[in-house]
């Protein structure tokens, strides 16, 4: 389909509007795509945009070559404009997803105060405030001055960022919510254990965990996952068990979360899809059991036929296939919307 020369992935549909007149969320092609919140999106813009085209483009290629290649050297000032527009948003869709399920498996936890760790330019204050209207106080550790001031620009309100650098001497004072998105993964695999231990002494309700999507990504996950089972932590989610985890050796556990891509970000990138899919792993622990028993969770994307829809899902009992036929009218209506990620109940 072609209007007025824009190519169909440029056309989205609005999904969600605010009172205000704010559009959310939009459809593409049936999926919903969660829009950043507007103030940050406008902040973000605004950063970017004295930068050339051409450098966004060359620091974003450094910037996901350093990633792919594990390498967490320091970044250059572009290089970290590149992360705000090709990352953050990506990061920001991982986080929400990861935070979300937490919401569903305990709506009862109630978060008044946040901890973002290795917090960046402070992409989890705002997935977090979106997930968790109640949250009143966050603390934001990151050791590079820059991002920090970058977070400060992009204006998350009151919040007190702390520059310290988490492989040495810190201390952590107690947060309801602690959330260490894809940082704990820069660590050195010596220091992973008493970081995970502070930020588990410091966690009053749940402590979140979310890392790249790779098999390098959850591997630090299943590695955190074993950590906080031996604490008495309680698995929130993806995990519908505190059983051994059952992914097997060559697989990795991982869930994907999309992202429109904005005139910078597909710029950046030299691309030309108007959205993108972040890949990523997470583990969710809290203090106290949820009050309802996990259900499967679905692990792979699920496969949808004319009578059936079939699913991969994680359960106590390991990995299994589960097959919803329409004979089960209310249970194959429910399964023909669930998907990759979401709980099957
Ligand atoms: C990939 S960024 C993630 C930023 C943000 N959490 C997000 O999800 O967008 C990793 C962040 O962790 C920070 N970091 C890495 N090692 C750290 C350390 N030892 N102490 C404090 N922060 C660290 C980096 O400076 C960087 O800002």
């Amino acid at each position: 389909m072609e209007i007025l020369g824009c190519s169909e992935e440029l056309i989205n549909v609005i999904a969600d509007i605010n009172r205000r007149g704010i559009i959310l969320a939009v459809y593409f092609k049936k999926e919903i795509i969660l829009l950043l919140p507007q103030e940050l999106q406008l902040a973000l813009d605004g950063l970017v945009a004295e930068v050339p085209l051409g450098a966004l483009q060359a620091a974003a290629q450094r910037l996901s070559l350093q990633y792919r290649e594990r390498r967490f050297t320091p970044l250059s000032d572009v290089d970290r404009l590149a992360y705000l527009v090709t990352r953050l948003p990506a990061t920001f869709q991982a986080i929400f997803q990861a935070l979300s399920a937490v919401k569903k498996r305990a709506p009862h936890l109630e978060m008044k105060s946040l901890l973002d760790v290795g917090a960046g330019p402070g992409t989890g204050c705002w997935a977090a405030a979106d997930v968790f209207p109640s949250l009143e106080k966050t603390t934001l550790l990151e050791k590079d001055s820059r991002f920090i001031s970058l977070g400060k620009r992009l204006g998350m309100g009151a919040a007190t960022w702390l520059q310290l650098d988490l492989q040495r001497e810190f201390s952590v004072e107690p947060h309801d919510l602690v959330l260490a998105s894809y940082s704990l993964g820069e660590l050195r695999e010596a220091a992973l254990e008493t970081v995970i231990k502070k930020l588990w002494n410091g966690t009053t309700q749940a402590l979140v965990i979310i890392e790249p999507g790779t098999p390098a990504g959850f591997q630090t996950i299943r590695y955190v996952r074993e950590l906080l089972i031996s604490y008495g932590a309680h698995i929130l989610a993806p995990c519908p068990h505190a059983n051994k985890c059952p992914i097997t050796e060559g697989d990795w556990c991982h869930f994907s979360a999309r992202l429109q891509r904005t005139f910078h970000h597909r710029h950046a990138k030299e691309a030309t899809m108007g959205y993108e899919d972040e890949k990523f792993s997470y583990i969710a622990a809290a203090r106290i059991q949820a009050d309802s028993e996990a259900a499967p969770r679905i692990v792979r994307h699920p496969i949808q036929q004319k009578g059936y829809v079939q699913f991969t899902a994680c359960t106590d009992e390991g990995i299994k296939k589960v097959v919803v036929t329409r004979k089960n009218k209310e249970l194959f209506r429910r399964a023909k919307k669930t998907n990759w990620g979401d709980s099957l109940s």
